[in-house]
């Protein structure tokens, strides 16, 4: 079952194409994420499917509800983790639960049966009198994952929980989206421009870039798209064009990219092959100084479509405004 549908959704800004004719949709139970850097329309499209922003073209439905016209419902549906930290600092954790859950029409008696098993759920038990300005960046995220999940949604939108987390927090959070997401049935829809992050939490992944949805798969199957097997780094010495021509016709593999000085392929169970791949540098009258062979990641599947890199981002954000103009 679709628990959120998109068709052609778009969101103008005074002649700035935020979100371009998006239209996707999620399934139940699932762990669904958008990937993209900084920019890409991530945060408008949430903000539209949480009834904070009106699109200027086309439709969702979100639990059944439509977007423009249900907004209520929707809302009763859905638990928010916003980009930006959305806590009262001056009160405590079980004071910040208690106006989230009043907010909901939630009874007092309720908020206060779910608090105690909320807070343990992200370790902050003991903690529930504290304000939360004494929090720390990781201990303030859980807090705003159970707020998000304490009326019960069916679905929670999370705008890059773990941006500006380190690794450990970063984890723990993982451990939160997983829990709700398989032991409470919550349908989970994300952002980020963590390749790892997605790669590890999303059960699909949305790929998006200047507003537009640029593919829309599992991890693996977007790897494998870009073509089956490892990617192999070669850095060398030497007039690169005949070993380049033989590496191509000689051993069949598909170059990726070819720089002077570095050469990417992509081979098949390329650790079969490096014998060749030193004998043909031999004849050719090149030396290998460096060589690396890993599987394809999200990063290779970003630049495959974009043509850079996720975290080329202080260019892009100058010509961002020039591209936009230009189309
Ligand atoms: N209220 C607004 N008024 C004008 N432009 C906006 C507004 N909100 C967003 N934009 C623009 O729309 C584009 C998409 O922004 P959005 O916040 O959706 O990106 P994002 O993918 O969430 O990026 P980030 O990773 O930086 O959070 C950006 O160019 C942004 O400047
Ligand atoms: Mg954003």
């Amino acid at each position: 079952m679709d628990i959120i549908v998109t068709r052609d959704l778009t969101k103008e800004f005074n002649g700035l194409t935020a979100v371009d004719g998006v239209s996707f949709s999620v399934k139940k139970g699932e762990i669904f994420g958008f990937l993209g850097p900084n920019g890409a329309g991530k945060s408008t499209t949430i903000n539209i499917l949480t009834t904070l922003l009106l699109p200027t073209r086309g439709t969702a439905t979100v639990n059944g509800y439509d977007i423009l016209t249900q907004q209520d419902d929707v809302r009763r549906s859905i638990g928010i983790v916003s980009q930006d930290v959305v806590l009262e600092n001056e009160l405590t954790a079980r004071e910040n639960l208690i106006l989230h859950g009043e907010v909901y029409g939630m009874a007092r008696r309720e908020i206060e049966e779910r608090i105690p098993r909320l807070l343990k759920l992200v370790e902050l038990e003991g903690r529930e009198d504290s304000r939360v300005k004494t929090f720390s960046g990781g201990m303030k995220r859980r807090l705003e994952i159970v707020k998000s999940f304490l009326h019960k949604p069916e679905i929670i939108f999370m705008d890059e929980p773990t941006t500006g987390l380190d690794p450990q927090s970063r984890r723990v959070v993982w451990d939160h989206i997983n829990y709700l997401n398989k032991e409470e049935g919550v349908t989970i829809f994300l952002t980020t421009h963590y390749m790892d992050e997605a790669d590890y939490l999303c059960h699909r992944i949305g790929i998006m870039d200047f507003g537009r949805l640029l593919d829309l798969d599992t991890p693996e199957n977007l790897k494998n798209k870009i073509g089956a097997g490892d990617l192999v780094d070669i850095g060398f010495t030497g007039d690169g064009e005949a070993f380049v021509r033989e590496v191509q016709e000689g051993c069949g593999w598909e170059v990726r990219s070819h720089e002077p000085g570095h050469l990417r392929i992509a081979a098949n169970r390329a650790e079969l092959s490096l014998m060749k791949l030193v004998r043909i540098a031999e004849e050719t009258g090149v030396t290998i100084d460096s060589l690396s062979v890993r599987e394809p990641t999200l990063e290779d599947v970003f630049i495959h479509y974009t043509g850079r890199a996720i975290r080329e981002q202080a260019a892009e954000n100058v010509t961002r405004a020039v591209l936009r103009r230009l189309r």
